[in-house]
Parts: C-alpha cells; structure tokens; sequence
C-alpha cells in the first residue's frame, strides 16, 4: 500500500457499499448514488447490475427505462444496455454495426443480505462482512427506512460505536442518565475492523406508571471497515436482537444508513412494530446531535479533536478508516 492521503472517493471506492434495499429494487430500473457516482441498478435474469445513470447517445435518464430481456432499454430511443454497460441494440438502424462508443461505465454489483452492493473500482479491496445468522435460516429482519443524514459515513460509524452518548443523548429512549462513567473495555482489532463488548444498564420503557426497570444488557460491537457495524444487544428484560448499520457514502460529508435487525423469529408478532417505533425515535436523537458535529467530514488526523479512555472504540476505528484513506498503518493517540 503506498502511503498518500487519497481523494475520498478513491479511497472508498475499492470497497462494496449499499445502495439500496432488495425490497426497493422491482422490475423496474432503480437510481441510486454513491461516492458522487450517480447510478441505475436493475434486476437481471440472474442477478442485479450496475451502471451509471445516464444514456450514452443522448443523455436521458436510464431509471426512466425498461429491463428487457437484453437488458436495460433507454425510454428515449430504445438503445438497450447489457450488464457490461455495451449497447447491444440500436433500433434506428438494425443490421448496421453498434457504434463502439455506445458504451456505459458498468460496475460490480451483488445482493446479499437483503441489499444491493456496489463496487465501483474495477478490483474490490476487500470482501462483504460477513454476517453467516442472516444466511443459514436463523434469524429474521426487519429494515428501517433508509436513514438520509447529513453525516460523513465515517462520523455516522463513529455515533453507531459511541460508548458514553448513550447515557446523553438517548435519555428518555434506554439511555440510564444514571450511568455516566464508562467502565474500561477492551477493544480487538482484527484485519478488516475492531470489535469490543461491553455491558450497560439500559432503562426498558416505564409501564402503567411504574419507574423505568434497568435492563442490564450485553451490548458487542462488531465493524467491518469501512463503514459496516453490527451490534448485538442481549437484554434481560427485552428480546435479545442484533442491529446492523451500513452507511454508503454519497460524498465527503453526506451519506445515507441502510439499518436493520435480526431477531429470532418466533418474535415475528411482536418484535418489528416495536423495533421499528423505538428504533426511530433512537435514532432521531442520535441524528440532531450528529448532524451538527463540524467538520462533517470524518476527520483524517487525530489531533484535531480530543479523546479520553471511553472513546477506545470510536478511536480505534477511525484508526482503521484513516488508515485506508492514507495508505498507511496509524497508532491512535493513547487516550488521556
Ligand atoms: S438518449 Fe438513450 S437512446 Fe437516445
Ligand atoms: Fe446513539
């Protein structure tokens, strides 16, 4: 790996990314962004695929299109696009060789996981994370609509791993004002991300006037770098659940999070329509606070901002993304 500080969008853009749910994506074509790329992914007979947006005889917006059995039909004269993004058919002039400029940018593309991945360099840096539960019948999910926030990816990783907020910012939801201190943790790094545990005294919803219960619950932490968290929450008084956090970067300072949960699926009556309600209404305390932090770009040197003992994860992970976007192995400070 050489060792230079890359634009953002190379930097990321060797990595699969989201961008958009599986449930999103029918038979018709579907716009999606990422890293300022602008996008249409479509169903093939045998998979999903990926170009960019936009027709290359005249410009017109390929979402507007069909999927045809050839492939993705421009709705302004018919010029129709195979995965590979060449034009295999022009019909203003059958029988006469296809220009061999009629040709769009094609990237990979995969489902998986109740998503659609993107890669937009030609060799992918690293695999999908690997998350087997959602694979091998055990578990069901359910999504979240996408969250749209004016946050870097990194900084929306970073509020997903933030041990002390959770006391601050999530009172009234399961934050315990109670608990301030974060007790020590340790955090694992392994070659793709970081991984810590740790146990909070949540506060379960109050019940017909009672005081709230403390639910001490077992919460691991589990990214995949870049921009991929899991975390598994294992309450006492609540159904144990893991929430999964994926932000695609739009651009520097904008990305969108495609968040959901896996729950046993014996919950199916009861689990989604709490977690779907409760989750919001989390995750839009987490939004005012986020959406606030200057610069909104994650930042790419440790000095600019100031880190104490309870910020280890949040740290050690920006380690992982700063290190990617320099091209080098960097040692966090050691907390104060
Ligand atoms: S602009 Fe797409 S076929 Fe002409
Ligand atoms: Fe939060």
């Amino acid at each position: 790996m050489d060792s230079r500080v890359r634009s953002y969008q190379e930097a990321f853009s060797p990595y699969w990314h989201p961008v958009a749910f599986s449930h999103e994506l029918k038979e018709r074509p579907l716009a999606a962004r990422l890293l300022e790329t602008e996008l249409v992914v479509w169903r093939t007979g045998t998979g999903v695929a990926a170009t960019q947006r936009y027709c290359a005889h005249r410009g017109a917006d390929l979402c507007a299109g069909h999927v045809t059995e050839e492939g993705l039909r421009c709705g302004f004269h018919g010029w129709t696009y195979g995965r590979d993004g060449r034009c295999v058919r022009v019909p203003s002039q059958p029988g006469v060789p296809i220009p061999a400029r009629a040709v769009i940018s094609s990237f990979h593309a995969v489902e998986r996981y109740g998503l659609i991945w993107v890669c937009l360099a030609p060799e992918p840096a690293a695999a999908l994370p690997e998350w087997p539960e959602l694979e091998d019948g055990s578990v069901a999910t359910v999504p979240l609509p996408r969250l749209d926030w004016n946050i870097s990816a990194g900084r929306m990783i970073e509020v997903v791993l933030d041990v002390a907020h959770l006391s601050w910012v999530h009172e009234g939801t399961f934050g315990n004002p109670q608990q301030q201190e974060v007790l020590p943790y340790e955090v694992e790094r392994g070659p793709g991300g970081v991984r810590a545990r740790i146990s909070y005294p949540a506060l379960g919803p109050s019940v017909g006037g009672q005081p709230p219960k403390v639910d001490r619950t077992s919460l691991t932490y589990d990214v995949f770098l870049p921009f991929a968290a899991r975390l598994a929450f294992k309450p006492t008084l609540f159904y144990a659940h893991t929430v999964y956090a994926i932000a695609s970067p739009w651009s520097e300072e904008k990305m969108q999070c495609f968040y959901f949960a896996s729950y046993h699926p014996r919950l199916r009556n009861h689990f989604p329509d709490m977690f779907v309600k409760s989750e919001l209404a989390i995750l839009e305390q987490d939004r005012v606070i986020a959406e606030a932090q200057r610069p909104l770009a994650h930042p790419l040197d440790f000095t600019s901002e100031v880190h104490v003992r309870a910020d280890r994860l949040p740290l050690e992970y920006r380690r992982g993304v700063i290190a990617i976007r320099s091209g080098q192995a960097v040692e966090p400070p050691i907390p104060d």
